[in-house]
């Protein structure tokens, strides 16, 4: 595994003392550092942090393996349905470490894997659009959700089971379905049980934003053929190179320490990711969950309202320096910029020797594109540099899946020690809780707490002003 943290440009030697961080800053977080890492520590021994204990989980791997091959000999289409943490790390891997088209290859050229499809919303014309797509005697649906209640994937399974059923009879359902669910309670796992569908755990200490590395990420990676023992392993070298307790000597606490530091101290409320490559783009948005979801908070852990948490925001690179960039650079000096950059592509393409050309394009003739993204990268990071914006990078030699296992485990190591930095609970989702019991009673749920929610949200109702237009 070759990742490199370049953080140079989010100091005050770089961009200066009212933006940048100090280095006795950090120095200054030494003793809460180790308090933090004692009690992750801690967490992690009594299995309170389980996300720590997924990649040695071999028993998992060869569970995974196994159904994936059994999947990959018959199924042209694997579609998971699943939403947040229980769709986004699968779909990190999958665009990270599969063809960029993959669906639109011939089977083939697909290393003879199926389509994959993740479907992470209840929209009724995506969910129809889909289905017009696949013959789903060929489709195997992957069930995702821990606890088995989440609104949005309960309707699109009951959806499809029904179709299913039409199109292949209740005798044969069970081949077109795994459930991916917690392997004791809830209700999909008493519907699992009761139609006896094949099924794979989500383990109850980890959360759906840190469950990239457990049979949520693992399956559909390895359906589509992607070398998920590497994964693991570039995860375990991971969690060595950040077992340190010192920040200066531990990466994913040093990046927690500097995002920590400039939101806290220099106002920088907003995290931006920025790959510079197509493959990591859903790294962005798989971080901009882990970092929203476990740091936006409105209690600390001794109950004080503190309302804190970073703004996280996906930013693509190259396309947005032709978008977002400008405010970057020029608009209110409130974000840190993760850029993530890769030094060499699978793939290379050259722009060709042109002639009759303008001498002002000579310049791109022969350029491999690699080298204008990378160039481009380092433009404007130099800008950014210049006006003062902190930004920070990782740099993959290139993307593998060891190189990816390595930055998604130590994005969560530097989610968990943050959670310690702003003392809150990085582990729950309250927030998201209050929208899941509202829609279900705005939807008729019978049960005290949902009528009284049906209350209130009639009143919020009525409270609105339109103008039509
Ligand atoms: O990170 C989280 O905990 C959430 O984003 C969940 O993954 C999401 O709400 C889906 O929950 P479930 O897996 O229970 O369907």
């Amino acid at each position: 595994m070759a990742i490199k943290f370049d953080f140079t440009n989010a100091m005050n030697s770089a961009i200066g003392e009212a933006h940048g961080i100090n280095p006795r800053a950090i120095e200054a977080l030494e003793s809460r550092a180790q308090a933090i890492h004692q009690t992750i520590q801690t967490q992690r021994k009594s299995g309170t942090l389980g996300f720590y204990h997924l990649p040695y989980d071999d028993c998992l791997v060869r569970a995974v393996r196994a159904l994936a091959a059994t999947v990959r000999k018959t199924c042209e289409n694997f579609v998971v349905l699943g939403i947040g943490g229980s769709a986004l790390g699968a779909q990190c891997l999958c665009r990270a470490l599969t063809h960029p088209y993959h669906n639109l290859l011939p089977r083939k050229m697909r290393k003879n894997t199926p389509r994959i499809f993740f479907l992470d919303n209840v929209d009724p014309e995506q969910v129809s659009g889909l289905l017009n797509t696949m013959n789903l005697k060929q489709t195997v649906f992957n069930v995702v959700t821990k606890s088995g209640t989440t609104v949005e994937t309960m309707a699109t399974f009951f959806l499809f089971y029904n179709r299913l059923k039409r199109a292949v009879g209740a005798a044969q359902i069970d081949k077109h379905i795994i459930i991916t669910t917690d392997p004791h309670k809830g209700e999909l796992h008493r519907i699992a049980r009761a139609h006896r569908l094949r099924t794979l755990p989500i383990p109850d200490n980890v959360g759906g934003r840190f469950s990239v590395f457990s049979a949520v990420g693992l399956l559909p990676a390895a359906v589509v053929g992607i070398n998920i023992r590497a994964l693991l392993q570039g995860a375990q070298a991971m969690d060595k190179r950040c077992r340190s307790t010192r920040l200066w000597r531990n990466p994913a606490y040093l990046n927690a320490a500097i995002h920590y530091l400039a939101d806290t101290k220099k106002g920088k409320t907003m995290s931006v990711m920025m790959p510079y490559s197509y493959a990591l783009t859903v790294v962005a948005d798989w971080y901009c969950q882990l970092w929203a979801e476990s740091l936006g908070k409105r209690l600390s852990l001794d109950g004080r309202r503190v309302e804190v948490g970073q703004t996280p925001i996906k930013a693509i690179g190259a396309t947005d320096q032709h978008s977002q960039i400008q405010l970057y650079n020029e608009g209110p000096n409130n974000k840190i910029i993760t850029f993530l950059q890769v030094d060499k592509f699978r793939k290379q393409a050259r722009i060709p020797h042109l002639s009759g050309l303008s001498p002002s394009l000579h310049h791109l003739m022969g350029v491999e594109l690699g080298e204008l993204l990378n160039s481009e990268l380092l433009a404007t990071e130099f800008a950014l540099t210049k006006n003062k914006r902190p930004n920070v990078k990782f740099i993959f030699d290139a993307i593998t899946p060891e190189n990816l296992g390595g930055l998604l485990f130590l994005l969560e190591v530097q989610t968990a020690f943050a959670g310690g930095l702003y003392n809150v609970n990085a582990n729950d989702q309250p927030g998201v809780e209050e929208g899941k019991r509202a829609t279900n009673a705005l939807l008729g749920q019978d049960s005290p707490q949902a009528l009284q929610k049906k209350a209130e949200l009639d009143a919020f109702q009525k409270r609105k002003r339109y103008q039509c237009l």
